[in-house]
């Protein structure tokens, strides 16, 4: 079966939670395409140039190293403002989106660019607020320094850069069902999700 869940939405939104669960309950493969971004991003600090970093970008590199880090964060969503880098990507995410036996990918323009034609399309938000929040306790429980306010400048400077960029800009697909977790559990955001999608199974 061929069937392809876009989910995106801005980050510590709920977006990578509910992707990892959904495809564990359907048996669908996961694609986080913010780990890709996050790679190139990496190696743009280590000095190199950014699109031959894309261009030259390995599926066993998103496994290595913690690139679930503050700065590769600000770092990715720089490199995802060039087109280029963008384009490179493109094909792998596309491939993985069209595996036999289903796939969830979650980013920023899944919906919109990689997977127009996607069976379900989500956008998932909540308010900056909660997802700072939500971000700040991830961080501290890895044992970082950051401070709350520094983390909630971090996701709304993240915010404008991924929302105004004029190449794939962040913003709901058409027809995305839009779910706001701020008020919703992990648990019942996950339930809404699985229903929206059961429907269009
Ligand atoms: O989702 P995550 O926070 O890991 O994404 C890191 C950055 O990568 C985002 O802020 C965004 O700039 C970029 N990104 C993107 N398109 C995607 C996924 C991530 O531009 N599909």
């Amino acid at each position: 079966m061929r069937f392809t869940v876009a989910i995106d939405g801005p980050a510590a939104a709920g977006k990578g939670t509910i992707s990892k669960a959904v495809a564990a309950h359907f048996g669908f493969a996961h694609l986080d395409t913010g780990l890709l971004y996050r790679a190139v991003g990496r190696r743009m600090l280590q000095g190199e140039e950014p699109v031959d970093a894309a261009q030259s970008l390995t599926a066993e590199e998103l496994e290595q190293g913690d690139l679930r880090t503050a700065e590769i964060a600000q770092a990715a969503s720089k490199v995802a403002v060039i087109p280029e880098v963008r384009s490179a990507l493109i094909d792998f995410q596309r491939a993985f989106a069209r595996r036999a036996g289903g796939a969830v990918l979650d980013g920023r323009d899944i919906g919109t660019v990689i997977c127009p034609g996607a069976e379900v399309k989500l956008f998932v938000t909540a308010s900056p607020e909660v997802r700072a929040e939500r971000r700040y306790l991830e961080l501290a429980a890895k044992g970082g320094t950051v401070t709350r306010d520094r983390v909630l400048a971090d996701v709304k400077e993240r915010d404008a850069r991924d929302a105004e960029r004029s190449t794939a800009p962040m913003k709901p697909a058409e027809y995305a069902v839009q779910l706001d977790t701020s008020d919703l559990s992990i648990e019942a955001a996950l339930a809404r999700a699985l229903e929206i999608i059961e429907q269009n199974l």
